[in-house]
């Protein structure tokens, strides 16, 4: 008997605040033209004052709870993917686990930064094989405009608040190779922490820091690293990128977005796209897109799912599931 994961439902949150380009314009040397040629972002969700990374974590789970039929009583495993959380400890996502009013099972973070959710998805997905948990609420939010430089015009058009969630559930029984969750690459590179990071940190500065990133040297290991991250898990399951039914990458440029589908020739209509609406929300990207793909009727039960991801560390993966 093999144990197979299924996603059950998505969901997600935006903070109400909206911060277009022609704002962003007024407080750095800018223009909405620069932003949406060089990244295809037009505006990006702000966190209120006093709203904290769980509280948007919160509302994205309980959305994804709805979706999947659920209550939070059915979940015994939360893994929250997070650079910005509420407090240095204790993991955000034990605060979720009390917002929710969950009191079985266990709730922790994973920091992979934009790569989060992935590493997230891949735990809870080996935990649930093994037996460990039955119903996982895997989650990726970000409060990551805190964390950014509003001087600095490299990074802060980059960025925006937001959450997303799935339900996924452990199964027995005899299930085809592409059935839920098929697999998962993940991987990360410390030797190139200097081009994307924070400069801050507790042991170090005793500071929450503010983003750094040389963002051309970062883009010219995205589209190659996502590439053979794809590859691999395609390789892997013998499936190729015409059985891809939507490509849901992590958003943080369109053009690497681009760069990639066209290097593994995907459709541009099979990709799915809100960098544009969300810019980058770092782990909340993934599922963000995710559930505006299903709501939005694109993504139905059944169809097979690409993901990727490439963040900070470097960090960066793919995972191909079928929902
Ligand atoms: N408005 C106007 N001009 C700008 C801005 C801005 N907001 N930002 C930079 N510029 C200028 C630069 O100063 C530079 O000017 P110069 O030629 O006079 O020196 C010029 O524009 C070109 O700068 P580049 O950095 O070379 O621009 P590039 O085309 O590479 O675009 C960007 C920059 C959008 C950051 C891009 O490199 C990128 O998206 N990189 C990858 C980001 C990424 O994927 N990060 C990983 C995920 S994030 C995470 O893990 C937290």
């Amino acid at each position: 008997m093999a144990r197979r994961s299924f996603i059950l439902g998505t969901g997600s949150y935006l903070p109400e605040r909206v911060l277009t380009n022609v704002d962003l314009a007024k407080m750095v040397e800018t223009s909405d033209a620069w932003i949406q040629e060089r990244t295809g972002i037009r505006q990006r969700h702000i966190a209120a004052d006093g709203q904290l990374t769980s509280d948007i974590a919160t509302a994205a789970a309980s959305r994804a709870l709805e979706a999947a039929g659920l209550t939070p009583a059915d979940i015994d495993l939360i893994i929250l993917a997070t650079t910005t959380p509420d407090r240095t400890f204790p993991a955000s996502a034990t605060a979720v686990q009390a917002k929710l009013g969950i009191t079985r099972g266990a709730a922790f973070d994973v920091q992979a930064v934009c790569s989060g959710f992935l590493f997230a998805l891949a735990t809870a997905d080996s935990m649930l094989k093994q037996g460990l948990f039955t119903r996982a609420l895997v989650i990726g939010a970000e409060t990551f405009t805190r964390i950014i430089d509003w001087s600095d015009r490299g990074t802060c058009v980059l960025f925006g608040d937001g959450g997303g969630a799935v339900v996924i559930e452990v199964r027995e029984g005899e299930f085809a190779p592409d059935e839920g969750i098929i697999t998962h690459h993940i991987r990360t590179d410390g030797s190139k922490s200097d081009l994307l990071y924070v400069d801050g940190g507790v042991s170090s500065t005793g500071t929450i820091g503010h983003v750094r990133m040389e963002g051309n040297r970062v883009f010219k290991h995205a589209v190659a690293n996502i590439s053979a991250a794809i590859e691999a898990v395609l390789d892997e399951t013998g499936l190729t990128s015409a059985d891809i039914d939507w490509f849901v990458p992590h958003q943080a440029n369109k053009r690497i977005l681009d760069g990639v589908a066209k290097k593994l020739n995907i459709p541009e209509d099979k990709v799915v796209i809100t960098v544009d609406q969300h810019a980058n929300t770092s782990a909340a990207s993934i599922p963000l897109a995710l559930d505006h793909a299903v709501r939005t009727g694109r993504a139905k039960a059944g169809d097979l799912i690409l993901s990727e991801a490439m963040g900070g560390g470097f960090s960066w993966g793919a995972s191909l599931f079928r929902l």
